[in-house]
């Protein structure tokens, strides 16, 4: 019998809707031609258009649905609902691993052939967890970590190097001024890495691995880097691959996840269509592979890489006028050859 899943698609705002249409194309063309699964698909609402029809940019309808579904992909929260959608699914549904890959691709203006490494940038806590108070002329955020979720992150980020050829994890920290967090958090990294002794584990400071990871992503294979330190991190490496188009990442938690680029909304280029939907198309080849369906999100990479490669069909930032579903057919295309 055919597996069935149930996938949430939730466009959000600005080009959060090119992109997604984009990969719906593409998961059209899965849902066509896979043998053994197929996947039924709620679309939900968040952001301005949640706003026009329940009133709320993060409504109890997008949770429910959220929480029916077996995964979701997700476009992009803009202002001023950022925090209420972004901050709702990561923490409503405490999906603490944020897991962004870095890898060059052909084609591309990546600074380097051969970066291949992943962000995990722990995705609940630190100074996102929103605690602080302003008292006076004082303004103070809160960079709050537990040991629980410190420990649950590291030992994700073990088990995601185990399954890698390279096995190893760069632990990021400031432990020489932040005595009362990354300092303890460095020791924990350390305990925890004897319970893998097949993975390498090293730390480095953050500013020095943002340099190293400029001049050669190449050493890296697991950086973790805590929430705010994480989202600077990532875009530094997605920087490195020829920039936003290519960024994409996995909010995952124990038992749900939601698959999203990471370029944000760019208002002036929504509606479109001319934007690079690379990162929605590799969000969704994620979400495959994090569904077990390693096969073909196997041949969604090598699809997306070919059209790449051969770079008949460009969106703009490429040096091409190709439209945001031009490029998704092509991959469509592509896939069904492979
Ligand atoms: C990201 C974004 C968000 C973050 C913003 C929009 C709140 O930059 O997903 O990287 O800082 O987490
Ligand atoms: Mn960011």
């Amino acid at each position: 019998m055919k597996k069935k899943f149930k996938i949430g698609v939730i466009p959000g705002d600005g080009i959060g809707r090119d992109v997604i249409k984009a990969a719906q194309i593409l998961l059209d063309t899965v849902n066509d031609t896979a043998d053994d699964f197929s996947m039924d698909f709620l679309k939900m609402d968040t952001g301005d258009a949640a706003v026009a029809k329940y009133g709320h940019p993060f409504p109890k309808e997008t949770i429910d649905g959220i929480e029916a579904s077996d995964a979701v992909l997700f476009g992009a929260a803009g202002n001023p609902h950022t925090q209420d959608v972004l901050m709702g699914f990561r923490l409503g549904f405490d999906l603490y691993a944020n897991v962004r890959p870095i890898k060059s691709l052909p084609g591309t203006k990546a600074l380097h052939p051969n970066a291949d490494f992943i962000v995990v940038r722990e995705n609940t806590e630190g100074l996102y967890c929103g605690v602080g108070y302003i008292d006076r002329d004082h303004h103070v955020n809160l960079r709050i970590f537990t040991t629980k979720a410190m420990e649950r992150i590291l030992h994700f980020c073990f088990e995601l190097a185990g399954k890698r050829e390279r096995k190893k994890v760069t632990f990021t920290h400031k432990a020489h001024v932040l005595t009362y967090t990354d300092e303890p958090m460095r020791v924990i990294f350390y305990e925890i890495a004897r319970e893998y002794p097949d993975i390498e584990a090293e730390d480095m400071t953050i500013d020095a691995c943002a340099m190293q990871i400029v001049m050669h992503p190449e050493r890296f294979d697991i950086v973790f880097a805590e929430n705010a330190n994480g989202d600077i991190l990532s875009d530094v490496g997605a920087g490195v691959i020829g920039g936003m188009g290519f960024a994409y990442s996995g909010n995952i938690g124990d038992s749900k996840a939601v698959f999203e680029p990471v370029h944000g909304t760019a208002p002036k280029y929504a509606d479109k269509n001319v934007v690079n939907p690379s990162a929605a198309i590799l969000a969704a080849r994620m979400m495959l592979d994090w569904l077990g369906e390693t096969g073909i999100a196997g041949k969604i990479g090598e699809a997306l890489t070919d059209v790449l490669e051969e770079g008949k069909v460009r969106t703009y930032d490429l040096g091409g006028n190709a439209s945001t579903t031009d490029f998704a057919e092509a991959v469509s295309g592509r896939f069904r050859q492979i």
